[in-house]
């Protein structure tokens, strides 16, 4: 699924670089800004946000994480 169409990100891009970013920065928060730049892409009109939010919130979730800022 299509999460940000400004920079064709999908919710599989997302779920991945979660992943990474829990190996690589395991007590830092997790944004969709963060999400962005580790992706090398960044916020343009923002419409994506909130359900860039909550696909990581869910997915933290999932993995019994809840220290999400997003
Ligand atoms: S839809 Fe993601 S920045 Fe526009």
């Amino acid at each position: 699924m299509i999460v940000c169409h400004c920079n064709t990100i999908t919710d599989r891009h997302i779920r991945e670089v979660v992943d990474e970013l829990l190996t690589e920065m395991p007590t830092s928060m997790i944004t969709p800004l963060v999400v962005y730049q580790a992706l090398g892409k960044r916020s343009r009109c923002g419409g994506c946000l909130p359900l860039a939010a909550r696909l990581i919130r869910d997915h933290l979730a999932a993995r019994g994480i809840k220290r999400s800022a997003a």
